[in-house]
């Protein structure tokens, strides 16, 4: 139940401090962005769960595996949090902001004013919601707590359901595959990583988890989950059932964004911010997985799931705050690791782009490169990162890419700009004051 709020006013003549709701990569890294550049004044940190903010790639890649030890690395050591003076709030949440009094309301009922408040809030795993979801033994995987449920159930010999092939489901089927479970994989499209990668890369992925004996059914529309009180098995919309002791849903994200919905800030789909994290009031800022915004690359309006950004638009948030001059803008780029076999992706592709394969992908190792009305829109590097760098260079400068060199693994990409580019040529990453950098 919720007590009476109580009022916590600012000392007078002392300017009421930095208020950051949530303490993920994005949160964590405006507190620390915001003693870097100088900040002087409070900072306060709610954090929702009651332990040290920590990494979360390693929840479903290093922590799954047989004999990793329980923790994972926290984001910043507790001195970092006493020396810079970043007070926190541990197992609290923000419950609502009066954006006239400029307070915020805590679920502890203590109200507190602020100079300013960060939205870092972040996004929550999209819930499953056919019958028998809440079965024992069907999970999601955001938090650390989730993570070890997982890791405990993931012993030799399960089977296990894995609904979604994105990032979470193929990275938890490695481990869990590498553990010695029988892996099931249901993904409602028709190949993994739709939503972030190209066909030829999928197909490569999917024919490396086969080859660990993970099993696929694609175009899979899960209907139930059936059992006496434990998941005993998936059922689909065709009457496919996949038996399975243990079922995790990886279907992808959900913003939180209520919290700035409710006061009235605009939201679609995230909450919406400007180039420097500013909401629609400018007291309010919002970072992270949580935010929408225009991409300087190429004007498209995007939300990004990855640390990069969560890190590079919180520095630009504690710029702002503070009133100095960000970095310019980063070209976003992500990262998975599957079967000991990396993809890393610079740029964001849209299914639009032209897809050139650079190399073999039966070698193991080749590159993905897209191409948007002639340029370089983003490229997908399997096994080695020899395109990489260049890639994220180029997408920054808008170039120009003659498909034919770009398919000669060979070639270096930078060297792949077609003969006839001309050097005055437009390029659209300049016509935008702030102009990327890799
Ligand atoms: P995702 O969006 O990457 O993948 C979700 C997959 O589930 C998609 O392939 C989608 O088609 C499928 N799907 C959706 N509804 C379905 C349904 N009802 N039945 C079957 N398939 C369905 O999201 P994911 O994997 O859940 O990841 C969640 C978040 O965690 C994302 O923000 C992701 O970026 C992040 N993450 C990133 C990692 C990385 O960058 N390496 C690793 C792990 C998580």
């Amino acid at each position: 139940m919720k007590q009476e709020p109580t009022e916590h006013e600012p000392t007078a003549g002392v300017t009421a401090p930095v208020i950051i709701v949530g303490a993920g990569h994005s949160g964590v890294a405006v507190a620390a962005g915001l003693r870097a550049r100088g900040w002087e004044g409070g900072i306060l940190l709610l954090e929702a769960e009651k332990e040290t903010p920590y990494e979360r790639p390693p929840l479903s890649k290093e922590l799954l595996k047989e004999g990793a030890p329980d923790e994972s690395a926290v984001l910043r050591k507790e001195k970092f949090y006493e020396d810079k003076r970043i007070d926190r709030f541990r197992g609290i949440t923000a419950e609502s902001i009066d954006r006239k009094g400029a307070t915020v309301l805590l679920s502890d009922g203590s109200r507190h004013a602020y100079h300013r408040l960060v939205i870092a809030t972040g996004s929550r795993a999209r819930p499953l919601t056919v019958p028998g979801a809440e079965l024992a033994g069907v999970q999601s995987l955001r938090t650390r707590d989730d993570a070890l449920e997982l890791k405990r159930l993931l012993v030799r010999g399960a089977r296990v359901a894995i609904i979604g092939a994105g990032y979470i489901g193929l990275e938890v089927a490695a481990a869990a595959a590498a553990k010695g479970c029988e892996v099931t994989v249901l993904e409602f499209q028709d190949r993994v990583m739709s939503r972030v990668t190209s066909e030829p890369v999928s197909r490569h992925f999917e024919r490396l988890h086969e080859q660990h004996g993970v099993r696929f059914i694609f175009g899979a529309a899960v209907t139930a989950i059936e059992g006496d009180e434990r998941a005993e098995c998936v059922v689909t919309a065709d009457g496919t059932a996949v038996r399975a002791d243990v079922v995790l849903a990886g279907i992808g994200v959900l913003p939180n964004q209520e919290l700035a919905a409710e006061a009235g800030l605009e939201c679609r789909d995230g909450i919406l911010v400007d180039g420097d994290g500013r909401t629609s009031d400018p007291a309010i800022y919002a970072t992270g997985d949580v935010t929408r915004f225009t991409s300087p690359i190429d004007g498209a309006s995007q939300r990004l799931e990855c640390i990069q950004n969560a890190q590079a638009q919180a520095d630009r948030v504690a710029a702002h705050i503070t009133g100095q001059h960000a970095a310019v803008p980063e070209i976003p780029w992500f990262w998975t690791v599957q079967h000991g076999v990396r993809l890393q992706t610079a740029g964001v592709r849209h299914p639009e782009d032209d897809v050139i394969v650079r190399g073999v992908p039966a070698d193991g190792r080749f590159s993905v490169v897209y191409l948007r009305a002639g340029r370089l829109a983003a490229v997908d590097t399997i096994a080695g990162l020899t395109d990489f760098r260049p890639a994220r260079k180029l997408i920054a400068q808008g170039a120009r890419i003659d498909p034919t060199l770009a398919a000669d693994p060979g070639i270096p990409l930078t060297d792949a700009i077609p003969t006839d580019a001309n050097p005055t040529d437009p390029n659209p990453a300049d016509a935008d004051p702030v102009t990327a950098r890799i």
